[in-house]
């Protein structure tokens, strides 16, 4: 995973770098660093930690340097530490590189390169790639430092954006990319190179999107791309449609919080335009311009990771309802691992936040070669995942920096009933009266999520109760079960606290003798085809002793009754209710999380783009 930045110049270099890796962050936080390029020598400053303590110990240092690379890690190879810190330096000294990804096949590579005598100072792959490009570069007459990275990156496998400076380069950033993001920013007379676009946005609007097996030599005042057969590619200049303010805190102790109630307008931009509600008219243009794809399809294979999965899961009930199409959801990571069966016909939704989850995205090549039809509902504009898609749906959720995805959750939800009730009311497999009421209700959405919001304090009160829990249980009946999952999801990342979904139902089949007086279950218990059976499944709990934590429909004070703690959300159709059941659990974790003294926003270990395997 991973964030990187780098400039190309007039300004000085350091301070560019260092709010750009602020602003990656989310994507890995372990250790960081800086290399500085001046009067032909490259300074390196790595630190263990955040880059706050990059920040604290650069102090009186000379950051005098108008190029320069900067890395925050998420680490793969070699614990988190000074040492593995990148940027990284060649033997000589004379290179220094960032990397973001995996050299898979960098032990055989350091085996050969030890023989030769090569020594290595950190326990990563990244210095094994960075030293076999020396060794091509030093020991090749006449090859350039670009031709020896060509060369290099034709042998290893894995997955790779990296930024490489020279000594004797002052002013040249040379880049390559295949399955971890790069964008450069176009500026007057300088150039800026980022894994996503935020630490280039308040500099310049136009971007390049490197594409995978491209090379882009970058100089203040020239971008050249080309590819590994040393073939030059017109750069294609994208206006960015992003602005600061949406990526930074508003006012906000977090970027959870922020996004949390960002929700009601995230989910209006993402219905904007497409749902008219007076009319009964859903138009999206990904969805109208290949409509005979999507009805026609034969089944429907949904691919995704974490809560993009949990969202595939809400939209496989909903397809199958209302669309009567198969649906398949499956884990990315396992797709693209087994064999799997895909036929001319079948439809691939690919649901990723970020739009570069390594995961996902190598699924979506194996299904391309395989002719499947892939539409990606996808959060990052731009991002690889919307590049390869056939066609698509963007959540226009706005960029989610918090870890826990939240807004980006919604935002899926929203457009996945898009889509379905676009394929449905074109299939013809649902009633005109059924289709207006479901349109209806999903524009009411940003308002009832606008009222849950109101009552958050409610919750913050039952995390408070709560906190010191060890383990928790989610339980969910039919489209509320996916977001048991996500309940515990959220809660597992942000608290550390030991949490599983479950359907209720199958909590007698096992996870049921977890309960005692101890144990805390959240019940998503919502009017509902299943509210009878939850309340059963209420009773089970409520017989051991369990506290029963439970998210009701407004008025129901029956099941309040029951329960220990409750919290009323407006009523709203089966279908539709996932989008604000979610959001107390949301909530919930949001408080436990930030109660416990977490860091909720990098909670430890993880990365909100996970670039690798
Ligand atoms: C969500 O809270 C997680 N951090 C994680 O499970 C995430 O949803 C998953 O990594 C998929 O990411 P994507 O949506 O960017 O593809
Ligand atoms: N594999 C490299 C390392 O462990 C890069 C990881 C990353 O993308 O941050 O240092």
């Amino acid at each position: 995973m991973c964030g990187i930045v780098g400039y190309t110049g007039p300004r000085q270099a350091y301070p560019v770098i260092l709010k750009g890796l602020k602003r990656l962050e989310y994507r890995g936080y372990d250790s960081s660093g800086v290399a500085l390029l001046k009067d032909g020598s490259i300074s390196v400053y790595k630190k263990k930690g955040k880059v706050a303590d990059l920040e604290e110990s650069m102090i009186g240092k000379n950051i005098d340097a108008q190029i320069g690379i900067g890395h925050t890690r998420w680490a793969t190879h070699g614990e988190p530490s000074d040492r593995n810190a990148h940027p990284h330096s060649s033997s000589s000294g004379k290179l220094a590189m960032i990397h973001n990804g995996i050299i898979e096949n960098y032990a055989q590579i350091k085996q050969e390169l030890q023989k030769k005598g090569y020594k290595f100072l950190s326990d990563t792959d990244t210095e094994v790639l960075l030293n076999f490009i020396e060794d091509i570069y030093l020991n090749n007459d006449d090859c350039s430092l670009e031709e020896a990275l060509r060369i290099a990156l034709k042998r290893v496998s894995g997955a790779y954006c990296i930024l490489l400076i020279e000594q004797d380069n002052p002013d040249t950033i040379i880049a390559a990319r295949k399955g971890s993001p790069l964008v450069i920013g176009i500026g007057k007379g300088e150039h800026f190179l980022a894994s996503d676009a935020s630490p280039i946005i308040e500099y310049t609007k136009e971007v390049v999107y490197v594409n995978d097996y491209e090379l882009a030599i970058v100089k203040p005042d020239e971008l050249i791309l080309k590819n590994l057969g040393n073939e030059k590619i017109t750069p294609y200049i994208t206006k960015l449609d992003m602005e600061l303010a949406a990526i930074e805190k508003g006012g906000y102790e977090h970027f959870m919080l922020k996004e949390i109630f960002e929700q009601p307008s995230t989910i209006f931009d993402c219905l904007r335009g497409r749902l008219d509600a007076k009319e009964g008219l859903i138009k999206m243009s990904g969805v109208d311009n290949n409509i005979e794809q999507l009805i026609n399809a034969n089944r429907i294979i949904i691919l995704a990771c974490g809560t993009s999965w949990h969202a595939g899961l809400v939209a496989e009930y909903i397809i199958e309802e209302i669309c009567r199409i198969p649906v398949e959801v499956e884990y990315a990571s396992e797709f693209r691992y087994r064999n799997p069966i895909v036929n001319k016909g079948d439809v691939i939704i690919a649901i990723s936040q970020s739009g570069e989850t390594a995961d996902t995205l190598v699924a979506l090549e194996k299904a391309k070669e395989n002719g499947a039809f892939i539409f990606g509902v996808v959060n990052a504009v731009g991002s690889s995942i919307a590049r390869i898609s056939d066609a698509g749906a963007y959540t226009h959720a706005g960029p989610e920096i918090g870890v826990a995805s939240t807004k980006a959750f919604t935002g899926q939800l929203a457009v996945l009933m898009m889509i379905a009730l676009s394929i449905a009311k074109h299939k013809k497999t649902i009633t005109d009266d059924r289709y207006s009421a479901l349109v209806l209700e999903l524009d009411q959405v940003p308002e009832k999520v606008q009222a849950i919001l109101k009552n958050a304090d409610e919750l913050k009160a039952v995390a408070e109760k709560y906190k010191n829990a060890s383990d928790f249980l989610f339980l969910g009946r039919g489209y509320n079960f996916p977001i048991a999952l996500e309940g515990a999801l959220k809660l597992k990342e942000i608290s550390y606290i030991h949490a599983e979904g479950y359907p209720a139902a199958e909590m007698k089949h096992g996870p049921i003798a977890l309960v005692d007086e101890k144990l805390p279950v959240v019940f998503i218990a919502t009017k509902d085809l299943y509210h009878e059976k939850i309340v059963s499944n209420m009773q089970e709990i409520k017989a051991r002793k369990g506290k029963i934590i439970s998210i009701i429909t407004e008025g129901d004070t029956a099941t309040a009754e029951l329960s220990n703690d409750y919290f009323a959300i407006p009523p709203a159709d089966e279908l539709i209710a996932p989008i604000l059941t979610v959001v107390p659990l949301q909530l919930l974790s949001y408080y436990v999380g930030t109660l416990k003294g977490i860091d909720v926003d990098k909670p430890r270990n993880l990365a909100k783009s996970v670039t690798v395997e």
